[in-house]
């Protein structure tokens, strides 16, 4: 179950245009009726212009109509699973809520932790 997803996420790792940082990230977003949207990250020349994989990966999806969600998951080539930084945190608590997401790297260790651990106390629309 999960390694198909881990698969997918390291698949998409490969399209990653990091030419600046050379740190590549693939992601994956599952809706809640099984499709699967992949993302990779995508740099800049103006670096903040930059885009996680999470992000573009959600993204895809919001904008194939897709809006319910039911786990993530991250790859990256690093010793420890990467977890994804503040900004795509914020953005899967916004579009997911507190879905279980998959950490993994390429030697095949995962972790697996809610968006609720990585985003405590978070600012949303009950806010506004
Ligand atoms: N990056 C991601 O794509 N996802 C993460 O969770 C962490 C960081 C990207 C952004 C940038 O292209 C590179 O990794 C280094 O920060």
């Amino acid at each position: 179950m999960s390694d198909e997803l881990v698969n997918a996420a390291s698949q998409a790792r490969q399209r990653a245009q990091a030419r600046y940082s050379n740190f590549m990230v693939g992601a994956v977003v599952e809706s809640i009726d099984g499709r699967v949207f992949t993302g990779c990250n995508i740099e800049n020349s103006s670096y903040g212009l930059t885009v996680c994989a999470e992000r573009v990966a959600l993204f895809k999806a919001v904008s194939d109509g897709y809006r319910e969600f039911k786990r993530m998951c991250v790859v990256a080539d690093t010793r420890v699973p990467t977890p994804p930084c503040g900004a795509c945190r914020q953005v899967i608590w916004e579009l997911c809520g507190d879905i279980p997401i998959i950490l993994a790297n390429l030697a095949g260790d995962t972790q697996t932790v809610r968006a609720s651990d990585l985003l405590p106390h978070p600012f949303d629309r009950s806010f506004l």
